[in-house]
């Protein structure tokens, strides 16, 4: 685990710097969707939680959350390429999945490019499981693996 990872609500200030990274570690190969206007309407909306994880001035990593009555879908969820494999994405979702807890929250929600192996080994470690593919969910560039976590009563 990076030693000085703090993870908390996302700064409109962050909104760009959350966009570019949305860019080059999801988006590419597509139009770019998440602008970062797209970004700051997220971080002002109330039924969403935009949140990052820095480490000092330095973003590691965001995601990006939409909560519903009974599940919350998790738009997206990146983490710098240089510190991947050091718990910063698990310590993303783990923020998270409190506040769906405290929600009272069944489900949790997730897509997956089809071919993103490393992201589909990250959410098999976090306990997703796969529910169906959703064929050129991606611009019609890319097929979605839909996955999805049943949350325990807290
Ligand atoms: C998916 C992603 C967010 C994971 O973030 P991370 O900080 O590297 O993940 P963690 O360090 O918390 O990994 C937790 C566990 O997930 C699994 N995992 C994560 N990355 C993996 C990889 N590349 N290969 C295999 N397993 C992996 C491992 O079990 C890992 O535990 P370990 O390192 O002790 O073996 C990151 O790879 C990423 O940003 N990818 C690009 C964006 C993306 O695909 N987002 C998801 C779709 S929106």
């Amino acid at each position: 685990m990076i030693s000085n990872c703090e993870v908390g609500l996302a700064r409109a200030s962050e909104a760009g710097r959350i966009a570019l990274l949305s860019r080059a570690a999801i988006e590419h190969g597509l139009a770019w969707s998440w602008t970062p206007q797209r970004v700051l309407k997220s971080v002002r909306d109330a039924a969403t939680n935009a949140i990052v994880a820095r480490d000092g001035g330095h973003l590691l990593g965001f995601a990006i959350m939409k909560y519903g009555d009974t599940d919350a879908h998790l738009l997206l969820l990146a983490v710098d390429y240089a510190r991947r494999r050091r718990g910063v994405g698990s310590a993303l979702l783990a923020w998270l999945e409190v506040t769906v807890r405290t929600a009272g929250i069944e489900t949790i929600r997730a897509e997956v490019r089809a071919g993103n192996l490393p992201a589909l080994a990250f959410y098999r470690r976090h306990a997703f499981e796969r529910q169906r593919v959703l064929r050129g969910y991606y611009q019609g560039v890319d097929d979605a693996v839909v996955l999805a976590k049943r949350m325990c009563a807290a």
